[in-house]
């Protein structure tokens, strides 16, 4: 059973990781595009993905983690390494969930008057790559936070 449990959390680790990189190589290329449409495409394409890829993988995520807390005497919620576990992913989620969804929703609007206006809708980009490097970052401590477990 902790085997399974451990296999869906890297999964869903490697998802939100994997799938956040994408994204950002995706929204990379939209904003080096000549073409007007390429910033409305990627607006379009982030709640897309983000509903049917990124938010099931960070539910199960936290889910994972916690049941394997709970199901093995080995761990504890006092142990440091998964206090900073909890940490980071509260961290990551609000990001996720409170700033890039408001960033989202900008660079949707930003995005389908890009043919008039290109220099807010790159700002508005800017901001959702900003936002996203952030997250990418905490997700890699908390795997560093996983493997090096400080504190045991
Ligand atoms: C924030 C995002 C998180 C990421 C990217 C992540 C990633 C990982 C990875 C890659 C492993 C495998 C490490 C190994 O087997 O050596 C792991 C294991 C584990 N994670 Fe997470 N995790 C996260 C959040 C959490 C949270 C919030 C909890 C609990 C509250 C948690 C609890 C655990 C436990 C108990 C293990 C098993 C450790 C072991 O058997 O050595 N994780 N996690």
């Amino acid at each position: 059973m902790n085997n399974w449990l451990l296999f869906v959390h890297i999964l869903a680790a490697m998802v939100w990781l994997g799938g956040g990189l994408t994204l950002l190589i995706v929204g990379l290329r939209a904003r080096a595009s000549s073409r007007p449409e390429a910033i409305a495409e990627f607006a379009g394409a982030v709640p897309y993905v983000g509903l049917r890829v990124l938010m099931p993988s960070v539910v199960l995520l936290l889910v994972t983690g916690v049941w394997q807390v709970l199901a093995s005497s080995a761990w504890k919620f006092t142990q440091l390494w998964v206090v900073i576990a909890l940490v980071l992913f509260a961290i990551a989620f609000l990001i996720g969930a409170v700033y890039m969804s408001r960033v989202g929703i900008a660079l949707a609007r930003a995005g389908a008057n890009a043919a008039t206006n290109r220099a807010s809708a790159s700002a508005a980009l800017n901001r959702w790559l900003a936002g996203y490097v952030v997250v990418l970052i905490v997700l890699l401590l908390a795997v560093w936070d996983m493997i090096f477990k400080p504190g045991l």
